[in-house]
């Protein structure tokens, strides 16, 4: 059958069907329809009728990126090479040679440990369009608002946060060294990328990390609708002895922004229950997310998911932790001043953040080794507990997927960089000074 034909049958199903998806006939018609409409080949993924379908039918559609990546393979290009290219990047809005060297580094590693929304993906929209609007700088100072032996708070002027949060994990480690513990507060930051990439700096330095971030606002509280706090990853580092620390790395939402991006970029839904609208709605539609989330008609649901049947008040809970101790002790701005946007005149607006890290040296409390053995123990009882029969093949451990990556990807020869970064990239190599010249032709060109 066409798609125009399906297509049509689809509409007169909706039009037989009043009262909404209450006549079961229907909508058993209408989803097995819709199932054969999504599979035929020429369809437009964007027609209305797949939201009409998830939202009101609750059809579940099948996600599409397998379909693809079978046809479109992104290139392999080498870390090292993609390293080079985002710190030249840097370098060419102005930032020293240490704070590209850095800021590169941790965008790496991102790509390194499978966490493709917070890598390269982020280099041009999240810092190179914000320094390009004004909103964020590529090379400010960091200030010392006040310190101690043991704490710190740091000014980061509107700098990259990929700069800043390193300097401050250092600073909390070098007085856990000397003191036992350091505890490092940032007012005036911005985005800092993977919050994993700082407690695992503790970790190998045998140290017990911890951090957090706020961010613009994206989840609504229990019970709410409006977006109010940040994705806000709250994020512990601890070393053990496996070839890895445990680094449990995540936001304190179902899903951070970054991965709703990575499921545009893959053309596939966002899965249901991770983001509701103004008028309470579960959404799946990707595109029409974003948009809205932008209009500040969607939020993302903390972790437990919209309501409390599921738990949602305590990732609700540890949200508002990160908020406050990111915003607390300096006195900084949360929710709308942290949006981006100034929302009177429409006009984009510095977006100045607050982080926290703590580090606690082990050898205070007791020999490393001993504590890596007794870490390592207890993750290795917690892998080989009994597994689930319709569980996936194994039981892992925070950090294990991060790790099983960097090896997978180290041995397939880098990352994969589907077409919409390469995009990124080739814009990005023609507006930037130099860049032409060094990078005439990139490896998929
Ligand atoms: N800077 C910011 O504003 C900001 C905001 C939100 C998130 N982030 C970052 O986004 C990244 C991704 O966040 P996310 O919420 O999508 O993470 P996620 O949902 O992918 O969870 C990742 C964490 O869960 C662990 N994990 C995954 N599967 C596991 C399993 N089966 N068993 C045991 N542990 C498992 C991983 O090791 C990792 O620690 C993080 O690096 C986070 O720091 C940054």
């Amino acid at each position: 059958m066409s798609a125009e034909t399906l297509r049509n049958e689809l509409l007169e199903l909706i039009g037989k069907n009043p009262n909404g998806n209450s006549d079961p006939a229907i909508v058993s018609q209408f989803t097995a329809k819709l199932l054969q409409y999504y599979e035929t080949p020429g369809v437009n993924e964007k027609d209305v009728l797949f939201s009409i379908g998830t939202q009101v039918y609750n059809v579940d559609l099948p996600p599409r990126a397998n379909k693809k990546t079978k046809t479109d393979p992104p290139t392999i290009v080498d870390f090292d090479y993609m390293k080079q290219f985002m710190k030249d990047v840097f370098l060419s809005y102005g930032c020293t040679e240490d704070q590209a060297e850095i800021s590169s580094e941790v965008l790496i590693e991102a790509d390194k440990r499978g966490i493709d929304s917070h890598g390269l993906g982020r280099l041009k929209p999240i810092y190179c369009d914000r320094i390009d609007k004004g909103i964020l700088w590529a090379n400010k100072p960091i200030t010392v608002v006040k310190e101690t032996e043991t704490t710190a708070l740091i000014d980061g002027n509107l700098g990259l946060g990929l700069y800043i949060g390193p300097h401050c994990m250092k600073l909390a480690i070098e007085k856990a060294k000397k003191y036992g513990v350091g505890f490092v507060a940032a007012q005036n930051s911005t985005h800092y990328g993977i919050a994993g990439y700082y407690t695992q700096m503790a970790a190998e330095e045998g140290c017990v990390g911890l951090t957090g971030t706020n961010a613009r606002p994206s989840i609504a509280p229990t019970f709410g609708v409006e977006p109010m706090l940040g994705t806000n990853p709250l994020c512990f580092g601890i070393p053990s002895d496996d070839d890895f620390p445990f680094v449990i790395d995540c936001a304190t939402s179902i899903n951070q922004r970054g991965k709703i991006e990575k499921y545009a970029r893959e053309g596939v839904d966002t899965p249901r229950g991770a983001v509701i609208d103004d008028e309470g709605i579960e959404r799946t539609d990707t595109e029409g997310i974003l948009r809205d989330m932008v209009l500040g008609k969607c939020a993302l649901t903390p972790v437990g998911g919209a309501g409390d049947q599921m738990g949602g008040y305590k990732g609700y809970g540890w949200a508002t932790v990160v908020e406050l101790l990111s915003t607390a002790f300096q006195s900084g701005p949360f929710g709308e001043d942290v949006c981006g946007i100034d929302r009177a005149t429409g006009k984009p607006a510095p977006m100045p953040l607050g982080h926290f890290f703590l580090a606690i040296n082990v050898e205070a409390l007791c020999p490393l080794d001993t504590f890596k053995k007794n870490s390592g123990n207890l993750l290795n009882a917690l892998r080989a507990s009994k597994k689930s029969p319709k569980g996936p093949g194994r039981i892992w451990t925070a950090g294990e997927p991060e790790n099983d990556a960097r090896v997978e990807r180290t041995a397939q020869g880098g990352m994969k960089v589907p077409k919409v970064l390469q995009q990124n990239m080739i814009d990005l190599r023609e507006a930037r000074p130099g860049l032409k010249e060094k990078y005439p032709k990139l490896p998929f060109e």
